[in-house]
């Protein structure tokens, strides 16, 4: 059994195919990129339009793939931009109605959770998943995949994106800004902010944008990522001694951070937990996680008419009824 998936929820227009056994045969991508970091929904959307055809050709190509041999497609239905979604959408049911393939819509954030708890082999893990709008520690709880904290403003990885920007590092600044991580000298005070099992961003990324005239640039990065990670990983931990877990799985585009997975291996290694990370090509917003969940899906005998396949620009990972967990 083989599915093509689409990803469309922001910057990336992807294009994966992979097979039953979680075999990835082809991860095409094209993604919008602005000098500002910021992302206009409707350029975004346009880019994804004009790419979209190309992308699902050499995803085929590269899979050595006719679209009569492929048998179910999948999209991210949701949670995204509204723009973005729709051309992923509208991609997907012109290739499931043409070619008479079953099509389904899957939820973006439990895509990311499914492709890593794959890949990583992990049995009963709680996840992080760290990216540019998102921020989420989750774990399988009674039929759902609960989120047991999360941001309640910015993603991490628009934080350091923001501040990286506001240093002059440019574009995405996460690279460079964990380069600087290791090289720093001291730690300046900055403010930390957990509420209970839920973290908020913005007025770390404040405070740290108004020491940049006066302090040392390194230590400031330096001093802004040890904040936000040490938020994350106290959640993270958290989570795992209420769930008495013993696996941390990392994914999202910040997993690319050896400074957060230095954080988080550090603090599983003291409680005798691990941390798995995927590699990096499916941590990033990516198709092939979207084909991973149509498959996994359809073999859980989920069926989707065409009409039940509208967007869901706001779906939540614990709005999705998870009935192939075991
Ligand atoms: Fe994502």
């Amino acid at each position: 059994m083989i599915c093509l998936g689409l990803e469309s929820t922001a910057h990336t227009f992807g294009c994966g195919i992979v097979d039953e056994n979680c075999n990835i045969l082809a991860n095409e991508k094209k993604s919008y990129v602005t000098e500002s970091g910021g992302i206009h929904p409707r350029e975004a959307a346009d880019l994804h339009y004009a790419s979209a055809k190309t992308v699902v050709q050499q995803a085929l190509e590269k899979a050595n793939l006719k679209m009569k041999e492929i048998d179910i497609v999948s999209f991210s239905i949701g949670p995204g931009l509204g723009q973005c979604l729709q051309v992923g959408a509208t991609a997907a049911r012109a290739l499931a109605l043409g070619n008479k393939k079953p099509l389904l819509g899957v939820n973006h954030c439990v895509a990311h959770v499914e492709i890593a708890k794959k890949i990583t082999n992990a049995k009963n893990a709680i996840f992080v998943y760290a990216s540019g709008a998102n921020t989420q520690i989750i774990g399988y709880e009674a039929g759902r995949y609960r989120i047991y904290g999360e941001t309640l403003d910015i993603g991490i990885g628009n934080l350091l994106d923001s501040f990286g920007r506001n240093l002059g590092i440019g574009f995405p600044a996460g690279p460079k800004i964990d380069e600087l991580y290791f090289q720093a000298k001291n730690y300046i005070e900055l403010p930390y902010s957990v509420k209970g099992m839920d973290l908020v961003f913005a007025g770390l990324e404040t405070a740290a944008e108004r020491k940049i005239p006066k302090e040392n640039k390194t230590d400031l990065a330096y001093s802004l990522m040890h904040t936000a990670f040490a938020e994350l990983t106290e959640v993270s931990e958290r989570a795992l001694a209420h769930t008495e877990k013993k696996e941390l799985v990392l994914t999202g585009g910040v997993a690319a951070s050896k400074a957060l997975r230095k954080m988080l291996d550090e603090m599983c290694n003291a409680r005798g937990a691990k941390l798995l990370v995927p590699p990096f090509g499916v941590c990033t917003d990516n198709g092939a996680m979207i084909a991973w969940l149509g498959i996994v899906e359809h073999k859980a005998g989920i069926k989707q008419e065409i009409s039940e396949t509208r967007i869901l620009p706001k779906q939540r990972t614990d709005d999705v009824e998870i009935i192939w967990h075991n």
